[in-house]
Protein backbone atom coordinates (compact mmCIF):
# COMPACT_ATOMS: atom_id res chain seq x y z
CA UNK A 1 0.00 0.00 0.00
CA UNK A 2 1.52 3.58 -0.94
CA UNK A 3 1.33 5.63 2.12
CA UNK A 4 1.78 9.64 2.73
CA UNK A 5 3.78 11.59 4.75
CA UNK A 6 1.50 13.51 7.22
CA UNK A 7 4.66 16.04 7.91
CA UNK A 8 3.79 15.88 11.57
CA UNK A 9 7.01 15.36 13.09
CA UNK A 10 7.16 11.66 15.03
CA UNK A 11 3.35 10.63 13.57
CA UNK A 12 5.03 8.75 10.28
CA UNK A 13 7.20 7.20 12.05
CA UNK A 14 4.28 5.12 14.21
CA UNK A 15 2.68 5.17 11.33
CA UNK A 16 4.70 3.53 9.53
CA UNK A 17 5.78 5.76 6.99
CA UNK A 18 2.24 7.58 6.83
CA UNK A 19 -1.29 7.55 5.73
CA UNK A 20 -2.52 5.08 3.29
CA UNK A 21 -3.07 6.87 0.16
CA UNK A 22 -6.43 7.70 -1.35
CA UNK A 23 -8.01 6.52 1.60
CA UNK A 24 -10.51 7.91 4.42
CA UNK A 25 -8.86 8.97 7.66
CA UNK A 26 -11.00 10.21 10.73
CA UNK A 27 -9.62 12.65 13.10
CA UNK A 28 -11.17 12.43 16.36
CA UNK A 29 -10.56 14.67 19.28
CA UNK A 30 -12.08 17.12 21.88
CA UNK A 31 -12.42 20.74 21.64
CA UNK A 32 -8.96 22.15 21.49
CA UNK A 33 -7.68 19.05 20.87
CA UNK A 34 -5.56 19.91 17.53
CA UNK A 35 -7.67 18.75 14.95
CA UNK A 36 -7.59 21.87 12.60
CA UNK A 37 -4.26 22.18 13.42
CA UNK A 38 -3.34 18.63 12.45
CA UNK A 39 -5.40 19.12 9.40
CA UNK A 40 -3.67 22.19 8.23
CA UNK A 41 -0.30 21.04 8.63
CA UNK A 42 -1.10 17.56 6.80
CA UNK A 43 -1.91 20.13 3.77
CA UNK A 44 0.34 22.56 3.92
CA UNK A 45 3.02 19.82 4.31
CA UNK A 46 1.78 17.83 1.64
CA UNK A 47 1.91 21.07 -1.33
CA UNK A 48 5.17 22.46 0.21
CA UNK A 49 7.02 18.99 0.30
CA UNK A 50 5.31 16.11 -0.97
CA UNK A 51 4.18 17.94 -4.28
CA UNK A 52 0.29 17.03 -3.42
CA UNK A 53 -2.62 19.88 -3.86
CA UNK A 54 -5.16 19.73 -1.45
CA UNK A 55 -8.51 21.12 -0.35
CA UNK A 56 -9.92 22.39 2.71
CA UNK A 57 -13.28 22.42 3.46
CA UNK A 58 -14.15 24.82 6.95
CA UNK A 59 -17.22 24.42 8.51
CA UNK A 60 -16.40 25.18 12.07
CA UNK A 61 -13.99 28.65 11.09
CA UNK A 62 -14.14 31.54 8.60
CA UNK A 63 -11.35 30.93 6.01
CA UNK A 64 -9.74 34.63 7.21
CA UNK A 65 -9.48 32.97 10.72
CA UNK A 66 -7.68 29.71 9.05
CA UNK A 67 -5.48 32.10 7.46
CA UNK A 68 -4.43 33.45 10.17
CA UNK A 69 -3.78 31.14 12.57
CA UNK A 70 -2.01 29.38 9.73
CA UNK A 71 0.20 32.03 9.73
CA UNK A 72 1.21 32.23 13.22
CA UNK A 73 2.71 28.60 12.58
CA UNK A 74 4.50 30.22 9.54
CA UNK A 75 2.31 28.55 7.17
CA UNK A 76 1.15 30.94 4.28
CA UNK A 77 -2.12 29.65 2.43
CA UNK A 78 -2.60 32.12 0.66
CA UNK A 79 0.49 31.78 -1.44
CA UNK A 80 -0.84 28.74 -2.34
CA UNK A 81 -4.01 29.61 -3.17
CA UNK A 82 -2.85 32.23 -5.62
CA UNK A 83 -0.62 29.33 -7.11
CA UNK A 84 -4.26 26.99 -7.29
CA UNK A 85 -2.21 24.68 -4.99
CA UNK A 86 -4.49 24.81 -2.30
CA UNK A 87 -8.31 25.64 -2.22
CA UNK A 88 -9.96 26.26 0.88
CA UNK A 89 -14.12 26.32 0.73
CA UNK A 90 -15.98 27.97 3.24
CA UNK A 91 -18.90 26.22 4.59
CA UNK A 92 -18.89 28.39 7.61
CA UNK A 93 -20.58 31.49 6.42
CA UNK A 94 -23.39 29.63 4.65
CA UNK A 95 -23.86 27.25 7.96
CA UNK A 96 -23.93 30.35 10.32
CA UNK A 97 -26.16 32.33 7.29
CA UNK A 98 -24.08 35.40 6.67
CA UNK A 99 -22.62 36.47 3.30
CA UNK A 100 -18.90 35.63 2.55
CA UNK A 101 -17.09 37.28 0.13
CA UNK A 102 -14.60 33.63 -0.29
CA UNK A 103 -14.30 32.71 -3.83
CA UNK A 104 -15.33 28.72 -3.24
CA UNK A 105 -18.26 28.37 -0.92
CA UNK A 106 -20.52 25.20 0.33
CA UNK A 107 -24.23 25.34 1.52
CA UNK A 108 -24.55 22.55 4.38
CA UNK A 109 -25.44 19.91 1.83
CA UNK A 110 -23.74 16.62 1.53
CA UNK A 111 -24.20 16.37 -2.21
CA UNK A 112 -23.76 20.04 -3.16
CA UNK A 113 -20.27 19.58 -1.15
CA UNK A 114 -19.35 16.47 -3.29
CA UNK A 115 -20.35 18.21 -6.51
CA UNK A 116 -18.10 20.55 -5.61
CA UNK A 117 -15.31 18.33 -4.16
CA UNK A 118 -15.02 16.67 -7.62
CA UNK A 119 -14.94 19.64 -9.48
CA UNK A 120 -12.58 21.23 -7.47
CA UNK A 121 -10.36 18.02 -7.17
CA UNK A 122 -10.71 17.97 -10.95
CA UNK A 123 -9.62 21.47 -11.58
CA UNK A 124 -6.57 21.63 -9.08
CA UNK A 125 -5.51 18.47 -9.43
CA UNK A 126 -5.84 17.55 -5.17
CA UNK A 127 -4.66 14.71 -3.92
CA UNK A 128 -5.21 15.81 -0.23
CA UNK A 129 -9.00 17.29 1.11
CA UNK A 130 -9.81 17.93 4.99
CA UNK A 131 -13.51 18.11 5.96
CA UNK A 132 -12.97 20.03 9.52
CA UNK A 133 -15.40 19.46 10.72
CA UNK A 134 -18.00 16.72 9.94
CA UNK A 135 -19.44 17.09 13.03
CA UNK A 136 -20.64 20.54 12.65
CA UNK A 137 -21.76 19.20 9.11
CA UNK A 138 -23.52 16.93 10.63
CA UNK A 139 -25.29 18.97 13.60
CA UNK A 140 -26.88 21.04 10.99
CA UNK A 141 -28.64 18.12 9.87
CA UNK A 142 -32.20 17.17 10.89
CA UNK A 143 -32.23 13.59 11.98
CA UNK A 144 -29.78 11.50 13.12
CA UNK A 145 -30.53 8.92 10.86
CA UNK A 146 -30.03 11.56 7.18
CA UNK A 147 -26.85 11.96 9.30
CA UNK A 148 -25.74 8.86 9.33
CA UNK A 149 -26.84 8.18 5.29
CA UNK A 150 -25.11 11.32 4.66
CA UNK A 151 -21.88 10.47 6.31
CA UNK A 152 -21.80 7.38 4.60
CA UNK A 153 -22.18 8.51 1.67
CA UNK A 154 -19.20 11.15 1.64
CA UNK A 155 -16.99 8.73 2.95
CA UNK A 156 -17.89 6.09 0.32
CA UNK A 157 -17.55 8.71 -2.66
CA UNK A 158 -14.37 10.44 -1.31
CA UNK A 159 -12.87 6.67 -1.15
CA UNK A 160 -13.52 6.28 -5.00
CA UNK A 161 -11.90 9.62 -5.60
CA UNK A 162 -8.25 8.07 -4.77
CA UNK A 163 -7.92 11.46 -2.52
CA UNK A 164 -6.49 10.72 1.15
CA UNK A 165 -9.22 12.34 3.17
CA UNK A 166 -9.29 13.80 6.97
CA UNK A 167 -12.57 13.56 8.42
CA UNK A 168 -12.00 15.80 11.59
CA UNK A 169 -14.74 15.00 14.16
CA UNK A 170 -15.25 16.26 17.96
CA UNK A 171 -15.72 14.15 20.50
CA UNK A 172 -17.81 14.78 23.55
CA UNK A 173 -16.61 11.89 25.66
CA UNK A 174 -14.79 8.68 25.53
CA UNK A 175 -17.18 7.56 22.16
CA UNK A 176 -15.02 7.89 18.70
CA UNK A 177 -18.62 7.91 16.52
CA UNK A 178 -20.63 9.97 17.58
CA UNK A 179 -23.01 10.05 15.43
CA UNK A 180 -22.39 5.80 15.02
CA UNK A 181 -20.88 5.01 12.33
CA UNK A 182 -17.84 7.28 11.58
CA UNK A 183 -15.46 4.77 12.96
CA UNK A 184 -16.61 2.10 11.06
CA UNK A 185 -16.26 3.72 7.70
CA UNK A 186 -13.11 5.27 7.89
CA UNK A 187 -10.07 2.92 6.82
CA UNK A 188 -8.03 4.47 9.44
CA UNK A 189 -8.71 6.47 13.04
CA UNK A 190 -6.32 8.56 14.65
CA UNK A 191 -7.29 9.67 18.65
CA UNK A 192 -6.31 13.20 19.84
CA UNK A 193 -6.74 13.35 23.91
CA UNK A 194 -6.01 16.09 25.96
CA UNK A 195 -5.65 15.54 29.95
CA UNK A 196 -4.69 17.11 33.13
CA UNK A 197 -1.77 15.52 35.11
CA UNK A 198 -2.07 17.51 38.10
CA UNK A 199 -2.47 20.72 36.45
CA UNK A 200 -0.60 20.45 33.37
CA UNK A 201 -2.61 19.86 30.24
CA UNK A 202 -1.07 17.16 28.76
CA UNK A 203 -1.76 16.31 24.58
CA UNK A 204 -1.32 12.75 23.38
CA UNK A 205 -2.45 10.95 20.16
CA UNK A 206 -2.98 7.02 19.58
CA UNK A 207 -3.93 5.48 16.18
CA UNK A 208 -7.16 3.59 16.85
CA UNK A 209 -7.01 2.02 14.07
CA UNK A 210 -5.16 1.58 10.26
CA UNK A 211 -6.51 -1.28 8.11
CA UNK A 212 -4.29 -3.78 6.35
CA UNK A 213 -1.47 -1.74 8.03
CA UNK A 214 1.20 -2.37 10.66
CA UNK A 215 1.01 0.51 13.36
CA UNK A 216 1.92 1.59 16.71
CA UNK A 217 -0.99 1.23 19.60
CA UNK A 218 0.86 3.19 22.04
CA UNK A 219 -0.35 6.51 23.53
CA UNK A 220 2.18 9.29 22.13
CA UNK A 221 2.30 12.75 23.51
CA UNK A 222 3.00 15.56 21.41
CA UNK A 223 2.94 19.88 21.99
CA UNK A 224 1.92 22.17 19.61
CA UNK A 225 4.93 24.30 18.81
CA UNK A 226 5.43 27.35 16.66
CA UNK A 227 6.23 25.08 13.96
CA UNK A 228 2.91 22.91 14.55
CA UNK A 229 2.38 19.56 16.06
CA UNK A 230 5.14 17.45 17.09
CA UNK A 231 4.32 13.79 18.45
CA UNK A 232 7.08 12.75 20.27
CA UNK A 233 8.16 9.33 20.14
CA UNK A 234 12.06 9.37 21.47
CA UNK A 235 11.51 10.24 25.05
CA UNK A 236 10.42 8.45 27.94
CA UNK A 237 7.06 10.43 29.03
CA UNK A 238 5.07 9.17 31.72
CA UNK A 239 1.35 10.63 31.99
N1 LIG B 1 0.61 29.25 17.26
C1 LIG B 1 0.41 28.37 18.25
N2 LIG B 1 1.41 27.93 19.01
C2 LIG B 1 1.22 27.02 19.99
N3 LIG B 1 0.02 26.48 20.28
C3 LIG B 1 -1.02 26.88 19.54
C4 LIG B 1 -0.90 27.82 18.49
N4 LIG B 1 -2.10 28.00 17.94
C5 LIG B 1 -2.94 27.19 18.60
N5 LIG B 1 -2.29 26.53 19.58
C6 LIG B 1 -2.92 25.56 20.50
O1 LIG B 1 -3.78 24.74 19.76
C7 LIG B 1 -5.07 24.72 20.35
C8 LIG B 1 -6.18 24.66 19.31
O2 LIG B 1 -5.88 23.76 18.34
P1 LIG B 1 -6.92 23.48 17.19
O3 LIG B 1 -7.68 24.69 16.81
O4 LIG B 1 -6.17 22.78 16.13
O5 LIG B 1 -7.88 22.48 17.94
P2 LIG B 1 -9.27 21.90 17.47
O6 LIG B 1 -9.30 20.50 17.97
O7 LIG B 1 -9.46 22.12 16.02
O8 LIG B 1 -10.27 22.80 18.30
P3 LIG B 1 -11.83 23.11 18.03
O9 LIG B 1 -12.56 21.97 18.64
O10 LIG B 1 -12.04 24.38 18.75
O11 LIG B 1 -12.03 23.23 16.58
C9 LIG B 1 -5.18 26.03 21.07
O12 LIG B 1 -6.13 25.92 22.10
C10 LIG B 1 -3.76 26.23 21.56
O13 LIG B 1 -3.58 25.54 22.78
MG1 LIG C 1 -10.94 23.07 14.94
Amino acid sequence: MELVETGIPGLDKILGGGLPKGRTILLAGPAGGGKSTFGHQFLYHGIVSAGETGIFVSFDEHPEHVRQQCLNFGWNLRELEEQDLLVIIDGFSPRAGVSSNEKFQTPVDVDELINQLITTIDAIGAERVVIDSITALALSMASEQQIRREILKLSAVMSSLDCTTILTSEMAGTEVSRFGVEEFMSQGVIVLNYKFVNTLGVRSLNIRKMRGQKHEMMERPFTITKSGIIVHVDEQFYF
